[in-house]
């Protein structure tokens, strides 16, 4: 079996995604830690924040915005488009968020930002972004990271992450970060490239993604990791899939199951599930299971390890960047550039510019 023929895996591998995913947890601790001495705004006076960014910029975002959001007491919003929503303004955080600090969407948010009188952050390893920000005086948070930027997915959470439980909204998660560090170390053991199939589980899940349309279904702050399974299968795989968010998916998705007959054998759910769910969405996920088995769907279920919630958000996460991995040695392809992102970004360009 190719995935035991670890290896190979230099040779499909050579930008060492592998190290990138082995590394995620060191990454995540360094985020945390460099986020403690950046520059801060004052938060006595703002009401909303606005966390906008693309890709795997904007996923850092997501996972910030569901694991705060029962805690800060106002509204967190990802922004992921040209321009701002038409209720920011003098009141309204806005932070920035751009691996390269090129992304063409993420400095038009900045310059409207800048136009409202909104409140800036600018986080980034240089760029365009960094230029800006200097200019505008804007605080400048930014990190060193040579890759692709989804795999600097620990930065981009990791330092919002400081951002926002240093405006004083969130309890300090110090203890929550050393044991989400501490879980991702504990699982990766078992989930190694010279694991072997029989007792590597993130190389068993990738086997039965070859061939098959996967689904990835999270729930609460799980729902932005099965977000993150989709991109990464995306980004490094280059497979299809697709994510769902429970509750949401029972009142729309499971009734739209039997058809097309011939795809059904195609497809694979995998159900990503978290003791610290919400009761109601740990039996939502066991019931909507059910249901798709019974149509016919293969399903599989990740079970998040780690006492924490944030342990568990990125015990999950990691588990998934494994199994994207371990799906691109399996499809034979290079887990790191991204061909297609380039191209269509560099058409865009090329047509703005007038050029064809
Ligand atoms: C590539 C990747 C993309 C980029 C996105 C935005 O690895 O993950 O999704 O993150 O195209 O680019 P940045 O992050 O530079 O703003």
């Amino acid at each position: 079996m190719i995935l035991d023929r670890w290896e190979e895996f230099q040779e499909k591998d050579p930008g060492n995604m592998l190290a990138e995913i082995e590394h995620l947890p060191e990454q995540l601790k360094k985020a945390w830690s460099l986020g403690q001495d950046m520059p801060l705004q004052e938060s006595r006076r703002i009401r909303n924040v606005v966390l906008a960014g693309m890709g795997g910029s904007a996923i850092g975002a997501d996972l910030l915005q569901a694991y705060a959001l029962s805690h800060v007491p106002i509204p967190i919003i990802v922004w992921r488009n040209y321009a701002l929503p038409a209720f920011v303004g003098k009141e309204s955080l806005v932070i920035l968020s751009s691996h390269s600090g090129n992304t063409e969407e993420t400095l038009s948010a900045f310059d409207h930002a800048l136009e409202t009188g909104a409140k800036l952050i600018a986080v980034t390893t240089g760029g365009e972004l960094a230029v800006r920000a200097k200019d505008a005086g804007v605080p400048l948070w930014q990190f060193e990271h040579v890759g692709q930027p989804r795999a600097a997915v620990g930065y981009s959470f990791g330092l919002l992450l400081a951002a926002i439980s240093h405006m004083g909204w969130l309890p300090d998660p110090v203890e929550e970060v050393a044991d989400a560090v501490a879980s991702m170390k504990d699982q990766q053991v078992a989930l190694g490239a010279d694991v072997p199939i029989a007792q590597n589980a993130a190389k068993r899940v990738a086997g039965q993604l070859v061939g098959r349309w996967p689904t990835f279904i999270g729930a609460d702050f799980l729902a932005p990791v099965a977000r993150r399974w989709r991109t990464q299968v995306s980004e490094i795989a280059k497979a299809v899939a697709q994510f769902e968010e429970l509750p949401e998916a029972d009142h729309n998705l499971v009734a739209g199951v039997p058809y097309p007959e011939e795809l059904i054998p195609k497809m694979m759910v995998i159900f990503l599930k978290a003791s610290h769910y919400h009761p109601r969405n740990q039996l939502r996920i066991d019931v909507t299971r059910e249901v798709l088995m019974v149509e016919g769907f293969n399903t599989d279920l990740f079970q998040a390890q780690g006492k924490s919630r944030l342990a568990q958000q990125w015990t999950t996460l990691h588990f998934g960047d494994y199994v994207s991995y371990y799906l691109a040695m399996s499809y034979g392809v290079d887990p790191s550039p991204v061909p297609a992102i380039e191209e269509l970004k560099r058409r865009i360009k090329d047509l703005t510019e007038g050029k064809s």
